[in-house]
């Protein structure tokens, strides 16, 4: 029998005017032979002019109320941020057993385990393939795709916004704020870019894949976050001539021991897909015994990728092809321990301003090798207005607790004249 879905849409930005005009120009997508109707709409302003005509839309000042409305089937939250207005309506609407469909990164990554249990206690679906990867399905595969596998390790570019200004700054040689500020002009960052470029954004996406992949709940508290802010144009340069590209990598591994999850500025080689994937891209590797490895990109963001990732789910609602909220039932996934990230091992790219004497690179050196870290290039190149001279150096794979120590004793020489710069190179 063909039925009616009715939906409820919060937030009318550019993924919910994206998810309206999809819906407009796919009048009858119609996934389980029924058929998808917007019956009610929120956001904050009723009247701002926007992407799509909302004249003919039942409008609700607040999407708590549209969330409860009897007049809606499925809630679908796109208005954003982890508190607030998005997670108290989507806590009415799972209440009230509706399922619910959110774009919304932050609220999973820092309740996602509350609402896994809520929504499975009222048998409601709660679904977010567009949190992660915008149009990419990065979701499910990890959710469903993978579940004859055990992942060990899930990394990629899970920031377009990083990913765009860290390329803009390599092709135009030009400064980290220089860019954003184009960024930011031309709308490809927001006006306040915090989340993007301090790496929160990423820390939620691959908090996110972590619980899926691992079958733990979320643990945002225990990802580990460094942004691009501190990203220099000589680090960019200095990494291109010895062969690596700098990327905002998120990644998350499975150890014995735990869980380890991180997103930091990371050295791929110019040849590896990560090092490949430009612009506004995202990118993911999957790995696990089983499949080995696999690898997927293309746009994480933008209001045509993720409305289709709504759109997605939508068709998941209708056909009742749900599955657990994260890769198991809530009640019965894992802890998620983290581990103590200085007993990794890695490489490294160091970058140390030194002054131009005699005897400055044998001191380095020396202290890098009576601590046991093994050098593997080395590059020394005058940079004008630099105050001292740029060495830099990569190490090959050490205890990231010894690096730590060894960097620590040469800001300390004398002829130091700078804090070091130390970036991890991709293990991938
Ligand atoms: N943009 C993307 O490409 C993208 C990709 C993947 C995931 N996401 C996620 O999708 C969600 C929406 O992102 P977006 O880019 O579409 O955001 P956006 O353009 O800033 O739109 C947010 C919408 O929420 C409404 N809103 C804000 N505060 C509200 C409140 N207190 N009560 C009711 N409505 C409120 C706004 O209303 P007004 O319009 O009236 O101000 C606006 O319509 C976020 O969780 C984001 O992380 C976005």
């Amino acid at each position: 029998m063909s039925r009616t879905w009715r939906l409820g849409v919060a937030g009318l930005g550019t993924v919910g005017t994206g998810l309206l005009t999809f819906l407009a120009e796919h009048p009858r997508f119609a996934p389980a032979g029924g058929q998808a109707v917007v019956t009610g709409v929120s956001a904050r302003s009723r009247t701002r002019p926007r992407a799509f005509d909302i004249s003919a839309l039942p409008w609700f000042d607040d999407p708590v109320a549209l969330a409860q409305s009897d007049e809606i089937d499925v809630f679908v939250e796109l208005i954003g941020g982890s508190d607030g207005p998005a997670k108290a309506a989507v806590e009415a609407a799972l209440n009230a057993g509706k399922p619910v469909i959110t774009a919304n990164k932050a609220l999973i990554a820092e309740h996602g385990r509350e609402l896994a249990e809520l929504a499975e206690s009222k048998g409601a679906p709660l679904l977010f393939e567009a949190a992660v990867m915008g149009g990419v399905p990065a979701v499910k595969m990890v959710r469903e795709a993978f579940v004859g596998d055990d992942i060990t390790s899930i990394s990629g570019i899970l920031n377009g916004t990083c990913n765009y200004i860290l390329t803009e700054m390599e092709s135009g040689g030009r400064a980290f704020a220089e860019v954003l500020a184009e960024a930011q002009r031309l709308g490809y960052a927001e006006a306040d870019p915090t989340m993007d470029v301090g790496g929160f954004d990423a820390a939620h996406k691959i908090t996110i894949l972590a619980a899926l992949a691992f079958g733990c709940a979320p643990n945002y508290a225990a990802a580990e976050i460094e942004g691009i802010e501190q990203v220099e144009l000589i680090d960019i340069q200095m990494a291109r001539d010895l062969g690596y590209r700098i990327k905002l990598v998120a990644s998350a591994e499975q150890a014995a021991e735990g869980v380890l999850v991180r997103v930091h500025p990371t050295l791929a080689p110019l040849s590896h897909p990560l090092a490949q994937a430009g612009g506004a891209l995202n990118a993911l590797f999957i790995e696990g015994p089983r499949v080995g490895r696999i690898f997927v990109q293309g746009p994480g963001a933008g209001a045509g990728p993720t409305a289709a990732a709504v759109a997605a789910d939508i068709a998941d609602v209708m056909t009742a092809a749900v599955r657990p909220v994260f890769q198991a039932p809530a009640g019965s996934l894992k802890p998620f321990d983290p581990i103590n990230p200085s007993k990794m091992m890695g490489r490294a790219y160091l970058r140390f301003l030194v002054k131009d004497e005699p005897g400055v690179i044998a001191a380095v050196s020396e202290t890098l090798a009576e601590a046991g870290v093994s050098i593997e290039s080395f590059l020394q190149k005058p940079v004008e207005n630099a105050g001292g001279v740029p060495i830099v150096l990569t190490t090959h794979a050490t205890a990231e607790s010894v690096l730590a120590a060894a960097v620590e004793r040469i800001a300390g020489l004398p002829a130091v004249l700078d804090k070091p710069r130390l970036l991890r190179i991709a293990r991938i």
